[in-house]
């Protein structure tokens, strides 16, 4: 029996969980390889913290709002998320642009999954954007977040159609529902095989 431990994870969230719904029913198989071990919002009405509550995963709340300045919030969350030790900082639909400070402690294992093809469509209305644009393909990707937006090292892409009659509705379900499974394979795939970063490419395993 391997005794690895597994990868822990931190997801950031602001809405409804979906992504983090499938993290958590994939991390209920300890062969996933990582386990999430809290999970943080940015705004207390974020819906995918009662799946963590439910799920018994300690949950945290750090909003721009109650601090200062942006530079405190960053240095808030930074803590927050510090005190459950991650290996692995996973955005998930996380809408928030995170400071010097949380990428001088997490960056380079700071994950965003994000509703478009970059670097098509950055920015927080990726499908929305596409639509309008008249793409005929449309996706998700998972990438290492940097300090510009929507711009880090792509760990991997996956494409839908975009259909004649879609609205930015259907088609951000349509991307969701890839989007969901290409997370939990990706995350899972670098908590068993590890990682590293070379120029723009992710190397998994070796
Ligand atoms: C995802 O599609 C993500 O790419 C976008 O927001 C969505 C989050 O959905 N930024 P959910 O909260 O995981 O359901």
């Amino acid at each position: 029996m391997s005794t690895q431990l597994a990868t822990r994870l931190v997801v950031l969230i602001s809405g409804g969980g979906s992504n983090l719904a499938a993290l958590l029913e994939a991390t209920r198989d300890p062969a996933y390889g990582a386990q999430v071990v809290a999970v943080g919002a940015d705004r207390p009405s974020a819906a995918g913290l009662d799946l963590a509550r439910e799920a018994g995963i300690p949950t945290f709340v750090e909003r721009v709002g109650d601090h200062t300045d942006r530079d405190a919030w960053d240095a808030a969350l930074t803590a927050a998320v510090d005190g459950h030790e991650p290996d692995l900082v996973i955005s998930a639909g996380f809408l928030k642009l995170v400071g010097d400070r949380f990428l001088a402690a997490f960056g380079g294992r700071y994950l965003n999954t994000h509703n478009s093809l970059l670097p098509a469509f950055p920015g927080i209305h990726g499908p929305r954007d596409a639509l309008e644009y008249g793409v005929k393909v449309a996706g998700a990707t998972l990438f290492v977040v940097d300090a510009g937006i929507d711009t880090g090292v792509i760990i991997a892409q996956v494409a839908v159609p975009v259909l004649d009659d879609d609205t930015e509705d259907t088609l951000t379900e349509r991307i969701k529902a890839a989007e969901r499974v290409q997370l939990v394979e990706q995350v899972g795939r670098l908590a068993r095989e590890g990682w590293r970063v070379e120029g723009r490419r992710v190397i998994v395993g070796g």
